[in-house]
């Protein structure tokens, strides 16, 4: 796919915000650019930067697990980010980094054109979603997201790290997710 890779080449020389300063590698994406399902973090964090892959650390092994849980892997969906580059010390994107960023996630999302589309956390689904997203009360609910695309937000695999009391709520979104997305 000629478009595609001209994407990753333009993403990873950009240096269209500041992240690029600071970046060891920029994280594209991974996974089946043909999956109907994409899942979306917020960021690469220090592992993520350093190996050039989305959700690689800690958190990215829980992810794997929660995928698994539901008969799923990162080879199947596409994992990507809202920024391409790490926040230093792991904050949280500012809002001109994530407005730097997102076309190139909308050119991912045109390109694979998936039907349903996963947050992971907070911050990726204030960007998708709703700025005033709450995921406490909206995680596990499908939302519109144009296109004749779903969008549902899960909390981010570290929030689950952090407190485990919330994984019996994933586990209820995953078999949800699961359910609406059938087969593939
Ligand atoms: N957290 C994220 O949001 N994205 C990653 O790729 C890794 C950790
Ligand atoms: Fe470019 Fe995105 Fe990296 Fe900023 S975070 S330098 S916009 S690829």
């Amino acid at each position: 796919m000629q478009a595609w890779k001209e994407l990753q080449a333009a993403c990873e020389s950009c240096q269209k915000c500041g992240l690029w300063t600071t970046r060891n590698k920029v994280v594209f994406g991974t996974g089946s650019t043909s999956s109907p399902v994409m899942f979306i973090g917020e960021g690469p964090g220090k592992s993520e930067d350093l190996q050039g892959e989305p959700f690689v650390g800690r958190a990215g092994q829980l992810l794997d697990s929660m995928l698994a849980s539901i008969g799923w892997s990162r080879e199947k969906v596409y994992i990507a980010n809202i920024v391409k580059c790490r926040p230093p010390s792991n904050r949280d994107p500012l809002p001109a980094e994530q407005d730097a960023c997102m076309p190139y996630l909308e050119r991912q999302i045109e390109l694979i054109n998936p039907k349903y589309l996963v947050c992971l956390g907070r911050v990726a689904a204030m960007r998708l979603i709703r700025p005033d997203f709450k995921i406490t009360a909206e995680h596990g609910v499908w939302y519109d997201f144009g296109n004749g695309r779903k969008i549902m937000a899960l909390y981010h695999p570290a929030a689950l790290l952090r407190d485990p009391s919330k994984r019996g709520d994933t586990f209820t979104d995953l078999r949800l997710l699961e359910e609406t997305v059938g087969s593939f």
